[in-house]
């Protein structure tokens, strides 16, 4: 019997992957850009389970969002206690947050982590069953200043990873107050035309009427054409919120685009939203996408607290790295490959090969082949830059070959000084190429 993947997973494999974005490799870098652009931004680490109680998410991300009512993974544990993968990182952190008492420490936290999510969706390109997301939640400062700090550690990122064509759009989703009163005025306006709307924005009328606004049906669209705009019913300190981070971002020069259409899947929003598109994503053109929450902390019954965050898909991310043919470092290989020829030489080549892996050297030995030519094939398929041969001839005069794999010289080198060579011409290579 073969066993297979389920649908809408994948591996990430060291070589022979089906696509680029699936090698490990890739994943190293991507993980390496993000810890480091975390740390110049001052944000620590976070690491949550992979499976918290179900009542976690339904509570914090919404009843009637799509990721609760369609998409959890969730299964009743030995205890008929029901359990979910975690859908999405932010609910998770605010347990966390509250049950650690981290408020105690202190008046700002800003956490960031990078783990899998699970949501039974229609896989798709771009839409997966397990992705993962680099996030970030900054709580405990309300201002306006605060946002601009977390939207621009996420554009650092693109930033960084080279990426073009990325569109910031942002909106506000407002207060609860400024809420109540749009969801009143979207309601009346709607009412009249509500057996023309789609299905399922008829079952959204009166559960969560804003999520309407992000229909992607054109009848909706059309309909809405003429209807309520939100900032009409911000509250001042909603509107002024807003405004002040726009003119913040300005002074920044960061780029951005209002969408008023833009409310997000998660019920946990008040005020800023915000996204990061990239047309070269197709259908799935969200790159990353976020928000600030005043209320989520309060809710699990943690303190009064506010946040702002935001989760980026890292799958999506290389996807669109790979398809605008952005550079990638090198990838690794041996700087030293050793081919023993018999027995004794293997012996004598794996000691060697410690010692220069000890030194941190990248180095491989060959304890298979025992033949040059096969030896040679190996250490060029590995993209190797030197090789050391040691067969019994050599042996006899207690010296090795070494061969520069680039420019196919080869001297001869007394054994006991070969360590002591390869350092230093590793050394000088990693001057060179800032290793
Ligand atoms: P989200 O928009 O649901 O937000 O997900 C964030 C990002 O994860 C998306 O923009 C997308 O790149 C990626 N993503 C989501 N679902 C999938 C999927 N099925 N396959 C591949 N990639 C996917 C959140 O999860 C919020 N917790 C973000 C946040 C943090 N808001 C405040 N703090």
């Amino acid at each position: 019997m073969q066993y297979q993947i389920p649908k809408g997973l994948f591996d990430i494999l060291p070589y022979g992957a089906e696509n680029p974005w699936q090698l490990s490799e890739k994943w190293h870098y991507i993980e390496s850009i993000i810890h480091k652009v975390a740390l110049d931004y001052g944000y620590k680490e976070i690491r949550t389970p992979i499976f918290e109680r179900t009542e976690l998410f339904i509570r914090g991300v919404g009843e009637t969002s799509d990721i609760v009512s369609k998409e959890m993974y969730t299964f009743l544990d030995k205890a008929e206690r029901s359990m979910t993968l975690r859908p999405e990182g932010t609910a998770p952190i605010m347990r966390a947050f509250i049950e650690n008492n981290l408020s105690s420490l202190g008046k700002l936290h800003k956490l960031y982590y990078f783990e899998p999510m699970f949501r039974y969706d229609r896989p798709q390109a771009g839409r997966y069953r397990q992705h993962h997301q680099f996030g970030v939640e900054a709580i405990g400062n309300t201002s306006f200043e605060q946002d601009a700090e977390v939207i621009d550690l996420m554009l650092e990122v693109y930033r960084r990873t080279n990426l073009k064509n990325i569109t910031l759009l942002i909106n506000t989703v407002g207060d609860a107050e400024s809420r109540k009163n749009f969801k009143r005025a979207l309601q009346e306006f709607l009412q009249p035309s509500l057996l023309n709307l789609s299905k399922d924005s008829q079952e959204r009328f009166d559960k969560n009427p804003l999520r309407i606004l992000d229909s992607k049906d054109e009848k909706d669209i059309e309909i809405l054409k003429t209807g309520p705009n939100i900032f009409d019913y911000l509250t001042s300190r909603s509107k002024n919120h807003f405004t002040s981070l726009l003119k913040f971002l300005d002074n920044l020069k960061i780029s951005y685009k209002i969408d008023q259409k833009l409310v997000r899947g998660l019920d946990y929003y008040d005020n800023t939203v915000f996204e990061a598109v990239s047309s070269d994503l197709g259908a799935q053109s969200s790159l990353g996408g976020g928000g600030r929450y005043d209320k989520l902390l309060s809710n699990f019954g943690g303190p009064d607290l506010s946040g702002i965050g935001f989760g980026m898909g890292i799958e999506r991310l290389l996807q669109t790295m790979i398809k605008q043919n952005s550079p990638f470092p090198s990838e690794s290989f041996p700087f030293v490959y050793f081919i023993p020829l018999d027995e004794t030489a293997k012996e004598i080549c794996f000691k060697l090969a410690s010692e220069l892996r000890h030194m941190q050297i990248p180095t491989e030995i060959d304890l298979t082949s025992q033949k040059i030519q096969k030896g040679l094939q190996n250490a060029n398929k590995l993209g190797a830059l030197n090789c050391v041969i040691l067969g019994e001839e050599e042996l006899k005069i207690n010296k090795a070959q070494l061969k520069n794999l680039a420019n196919r010289s080869q001297e001869e080198i007394d054994l006991d000084k070969l360590v002591e060579l390869i350092q230093n011409q590793y050394q000088n290579f990693k001057g060179l190429k800032h290793v």
